[in-house]
């Protein structure tokens, strides 16, 4: 045997070792998927599953892999989970959040007061989230009735939250019946949010399709949005946001930017770009909102 079949031996043998020990989770190739039905999730669209997901979260944050741990949400699921925290920072410099199945979320009546997020991710860094699931955000009972929310400062009640999440990648997604907003991004840096769907009945107040805040270099495109209020707004603080070939409505209120200086704030946002949009039945296209200054 030369030394070169003896080096093949050796990295087959190795391969077979891997192959062994990610199975059982451990040794020096650690396991890089992690799926929710493994931690006990359901997926039957009544059984909480929110501890399940809780659990897989911690194990994928804590991941520490040189290559993209997955979280894999599995498809022709359903996955009921209530309002969640996912929270880094995560010890893997990339993680890859894979939603297949779909998620839905709970009534309104056991949201928490003033607590407004559904699925809420903050201080992850580098992470894509991506598949052909849909996030259900039952919100109807939301919509045109914000009675207990006075008060509440924060964003509006949101479906999908990403706050300090820089190098964030959103793609593929299907989101419908959101309380607010749908996708909400705040404080985060360079951002791509791509090919989503967002379906949700014109006459659902005050829902947007994706709202931005403090956020900048943020590329929207090829997405297809109907909401009942703001197809996509960019509220204080955003810089540097290109929209290319979204989609709006029917009776959307278009792309905007603001609304600015509420209670007398000072909010800028700039350096904005739309380019090839298409709007259907929209009551304005592309409009710059601000609130009066009271003397
Ligand atoms: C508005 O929402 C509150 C809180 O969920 C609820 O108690 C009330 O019945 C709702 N009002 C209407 C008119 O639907
Ligand atoms: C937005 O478009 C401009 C002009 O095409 C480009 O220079 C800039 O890099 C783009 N910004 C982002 C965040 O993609
Ligand atoms: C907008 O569409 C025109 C015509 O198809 C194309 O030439 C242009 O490059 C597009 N702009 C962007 C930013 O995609």
């Amino acid at each position: 045997m030369n030394i070169f079949m003896m080096q093949d031996l050796l990295i087959i043998g190795l391969l077979i070792f891997c192959i062994v020990s990610c199975n059982s989770w451990v040794g020096f190739c650690q396991q890089n998927t992690f799926n929710v039905l493994q931690y006990g999730a359901k997926g039957d669209g009544i059984s909480d599953d929110t501890p399940a997901f809780e659990k897989v979260w911690e194990d994928l944050c804590g991941a520490q892999n040189k290559g993209t741990p997955m979280l894999v949400v599995p498809a022709r699921y359903t996955f009921f989970v209530r309002q969640i925290t996912f929270s880094g920072p995560c010890k893997s410099q990339n993680l890859h959040i894979q939603i297949k199945g779909n998620i839905l979320a709970p009534k309104r009546d056991s949201w928490g007061t003033c607590s407004k997020r559904w699925l809420h991710f903050i201080n992850v860094k580098q992470m894509t989230v991506d598949g052909s699931g849909v996030i259900n955000g039952q919100g109807d009972a939301w919509w045109g009735n914000l009675t207990g929310t006075v008060g509440c400062t924060g964003v509006p009640p949101t479906a999908m939250l990403f706050e300090r999440c820089d190098g964030l990648q959103v793609r593929g997604l299907t989101f419908t019946n959101g309380p607010g907003s749908h996708l909400y991004v705040v404080h985060s840096e360079d951002v791509t949010i791509s090919h989503i769907v967002v379906n949700t009945p014109e006459d659902s107040h005050n829902t947007d399709g994706i709202d931005l805040s403090n956020s900048v270099r943020v590329n929207v495109y090829d997405s297809e949005i109907q909401s009942g209020d703001d197809c996509i707004a960019i509220k204080g603080g955003s810089q540097f946001v290109n929209v290319t070939r979204v989609t709006c409505g029917p009776k959307t209120h278009g792309i905007s930017v603001g609304s600015l200086g509420g209670g007398g704030e000072y909010e800028f946002a700039e350096h904005v770009n739309v380019y090839n949009c298409t709007f259907n039945g929209a009551i304005s296209a592309a409009r710059v909102k601000t609130w009066p200054v009271i003397l």
